[in-house]
Formats: structure tokens, C-alpha cells, sequence
């Protein structure tokens, strides 16, 4: 049994009241002055004020004692949206979208999506995993400390497998928390052209089973958007996981209205995520739901599209989550200091609102809320000190990385340099 306590430190997180923060409770966030957090084996045994931490474990003695000199400290950022495992990117795509043609277009035309597809097909196992490390790496230096990972550059149930074999070994080979998704309708490949329900049909049949034979995935996701799957096609691939016991997310609404984000509440999917373009009778029905809006800043503002409208989800009572969506087409950024930011100042977040969104209401997003999200009693000691005196800072000080230490089960992790 290893005993550490962290002392003079400046708590910032928000207030786990077992379910999403939602409405005026996503702003909650808690602050303790001279705070200090306890943990044994990694699991936070006491958090709160200093004299309060050290008087509930008295008479036992740490092991280990830090003096955190009164920084700033908040829970590891758990990114709950990522398409971390592919193998080349796309540059020249972003000099084209640069010049004008649209995302959509470059997909239609069998670029996109599909490019990443035919690049992780030919890519060994072992390449795409070395490649797959050395983003999550990059995003444990910025804070992240839990992420999902997607598949969806196979679309065949061979390489579908392969992505979340690596996805799995990230888990298992680095200090992060990896939580994998199923993403085998994420395009339709080039020898399903035209034939869609014929592609469903093999998601449905061949790879949402072995996915769960191998109990690979966590949850299945559907990119449901015009041109790629329809509303029905999505609901057949979501009904199939939930009844195979996976859980649901869905891409939706990115840049067509198709209903998505309804579809989501229908489903009782844990989250929907992009929903630049959801209407707000459907943001109604996933606040009744319960439906996380997974927001991803960083993608409408690589897309240049307008923002989710955050703001209205947080006043309707839908609770949000922030995510990088890191993916080689629309937002290339390991950086959740970055989509804070943007959250903050473009999208109308609170400080403390992005805060909840980056950590706790992103934990629940990907089911590990029980484990992380929040400086709890109970939950993993996974938290990061930042330079300046609040939270505020990862706004403020742009574009660098605002992070100075970032900890794990309560172990530092060397991050720098
Ligand atoms: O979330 N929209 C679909 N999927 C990703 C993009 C994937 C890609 O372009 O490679 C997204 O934006
Ligand atoms: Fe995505």
C-alpha cells in the first residue's frame, strides 16, 4: 500500500452528483484554497481542505508528501471524441479545403475519409500502433489523461479489428485510460459504392458481432450525415450494437440537419456528438433524454463552419462535453488546452462550465465517470497543475501548453521535454 498526499494546492473541479451536470449545475465547480488530496494506490482516499484531509487519515502517514505551492489543480482531461489511430495525414486536403472545396466534396470524390481508409488498410499493425502512440503521448503532454478512440478507416471487419487491437494496446502501453469505440459505419468504402444497405447489412451481420466476440469496443458510433449513412441506416446500426450490448454514440448533425441528435434521444445514446447544425426541438429531446452533447470546437473551427450553439444546450439543459474529434480531415489538434479555449471564447462557455464539459461531463460521455472525471473520494488520482491561478488560464494564455504537470493514479508523469 503506497500513501501520497499532495498539499497547498488550489482545488478546481466540479462536483460528481452521479449523473452529467447539466443547466446551471454544469457552472458548480468546486474551489478549496490550501486544498490537498490523499490517495492510496492511486484511488483518492480524502480530497478538500488540507487540515480536513490530514485530520481524517491521522494517525496514518504518507508515504510520500508533496507541497504543490499553491498552484492551480484540476482533474485530468478525459477527451471523450478522438479518431487517434490512422496512419498518414492529409495536408494536402487542408490546402484544398483551404482554397474553397468542402469537406463533403473531398469525401464524395473518394478523398477524405477514404484516404485514411486506403493508408491504415496497407499500414502494419505495428506501424499504425507506433503512430497511434505517438498522438496519444502528445495528448497525455496537454492534459489528457483518459481518451476514446475510434476505428472507422477499416470498413472491413478485418481492418476494423486491427484498428481496435492497437486502440487496445494504447491502453495497455501508455499511461492512458483508453476507451474504444466500434466506428465501422463511418464511410462507405469504394467496394460498397452505391450499395449503402448492402455495407449496413455487413455492419450489422459480420462486424458488430465479432467486435463484441472479442469484446474489443465499448460503444459503436454511426457518422450519420447527408451523403454518408442515413437516420435509418444509423438507427438499424445502433438498434443491432445496443440489443449486442455495446453502448451507442452517434456524429450528428455536423453539416446537414438530418435529425441525428433526435435520433440520439430515441436511441438513448449515451452522447451525440459534433451538432453544429441540430435543430433545438431535437436539443429538447436529448435534454429529456439525458443525451450528452458532445462538442467539438476544434473541428468548426478547421471546417470554418459556426460553432455548436453550446450556450443554448447549456440554457435548454443539455449537458456538454468538450472533445478534440483529433482526426486527420477536420480537426488535426491533440490539444484540449486549445478546444478549452475556443470553448470559452467562441463558443460562450463559463470557465467553469468548459471545466465540467473537459472532465467530469466527458467522463460520463465515455462511461468512466466512476473512475475519473473529478477529484472524488474514491476515483483515480488523475490530475494536472497548471501555471497561473485558475482554470482561466487555459483561455488566456493561447496557444501554448498551460499544463506543467500532469498526474496519474497519483503518479507524476514525466511530460516535458
Ligand atoms: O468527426 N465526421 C466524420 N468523422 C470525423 C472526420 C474523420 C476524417 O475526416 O478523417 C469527424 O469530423
Ligand atoms: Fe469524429
Amino acid at each position: 500500500m503506497i500513501d501520497k498526499v499532495f498539499r497547498n494546492a488550489t482545488l478546481f473541479t466540479p462536483v460528481d452528483r452521479g449523473r452529467p451536470q447539466a443547466g446551471p449545475d454544469q457552472g458548480a465547480v468546486r474551489v478549496v484554497e490550501k486544498g490537498a488530496i490523499w490517495c492510496r494506490d492511486g484511488l483518492i482516499q480524502a480530497v478538500g481542505p488540507e487540515e480536513e484531509v490530514l485530520r481524517s487519515l491521522h494517525p496514518c502517514v504518507p508515504d510520500q508528501e508533496t507541497d504543490l505551492e499553491g498552484r492551480c489543480v484540476i482533474p485530468g482531461f478525459v477527451d471523450p471524441h478522438t479518431h487517434l489511430c490512422f496512419a498518414a495525414t492529409r495536408e494536402r486536403e487542408f490546402s484544398l479545403r483551404l482554397q474553397g472545396v468542402e469537406y463533403l466534396e473531398i469525401l464524395r470524390r473518394g478523398g477524405g475519409i477514404l484516404s485514411t481508409v486506403r493508408s491504415v488498410r496497407e499500414t502494419d499493425e505495428e506501424e499504425l500502433f507506433l503512430a497511434t502512440r505517438r498522438r496519444a503521448l502528445s495528448a497525455l503532454r496537454f492534459g489528457t489523461t483518459t481518451v476514446e478512440i475510434k476505428s472507422g478507416y477499416g470498413l472491413d471487419t478485418e481492418t476494423e479489428l486491427k484498428m481496435l487491437r492497437v486502440i487496445r494496446r494504447i491502453g495497455r502501453e501508455t499511461p492512458l485510460d483508453v476507451v474504444p469505440t466500434f466506428l465501422g459505419a463511418h464511410a462507405v468504402p469504394e467496394e460498397y459504392r452505391d450499395r449503402s444497405d448492402a455495407f449496413v447489412d455487413l455492419v450489422i451481420e459480420e462486424m458488430i458481432p465479432a467486435v463484441v466476440r472479442q469484446g474489443i469496443a465499448r460503444f459503436c458510433d454511426v457518422f450519420c450525415e447527408k451523403g454518408v449513412f442515413s437516420v435509418e441506416q444509423s438507427r438499424r446500426i445502433l438498434q443491432a450494437a445496443t440489443a449486442a450490448g455495446l453502448g451507442a454514440k452517434i456524429h450528428a448533425d455536423e453539416v446537414h440537419d438530418l435529425g441525428g441528435a433526435g435520433l440520439a434521444a430515441e436511441v438513448r445514446a449515451v452522447s451525440a456528438e459534433h451538432l453544429l447544425a441540430a435543430s433545438e426541438a431535437n436539443l429538447e429531446a436529448m435534454a429529456r433524454a439525458g443525451t450528452i452533447a458532445v462538442v467539438l470546437p476544434a473541428t468548426a473551427y478547421s471546417l470554418r463552419k459556426p460553432f455548436a450553439p453550446a450556450r443554448t444546450m447549456i440554457e435548454l439543459g443539455v449537458p456538454v462535453a468538450l472533445a478534440t474529434d483529433c482526426n486527420p480531415g477536420s480537426s488535426y489538434t491533440e490539444s484540449m488546452p486549445f478546444v478549452f479555449g475556443l470553448a470559452v471564447l467562441l463558443t460562450g462557455l463559463s470557465v467553469e462550465e468548459a471545466l465540467t464539459a473537459a472532465t467530469l461531463n466527458a467522463a460520463y460521455a465515455v462511461g468512466m465517470a466512476e473512475r475519473v472525471g473529478s477529484l472524488d473520494v474514491g476515483k483515480q488520482a488523475d490530475f494536472l497543475v497548471l501555471e497561473g491561478e485558475t482554470p482561466a488560464v487555459i483561455a488566456y494564455h493561447a496557444g501554448v501548453n498551460p499544463v506543467v504537470q500532469v498526474y496519474k493514479k497519483g503518479e507524476r508523469l514525466k511530460v516535458k521535454g
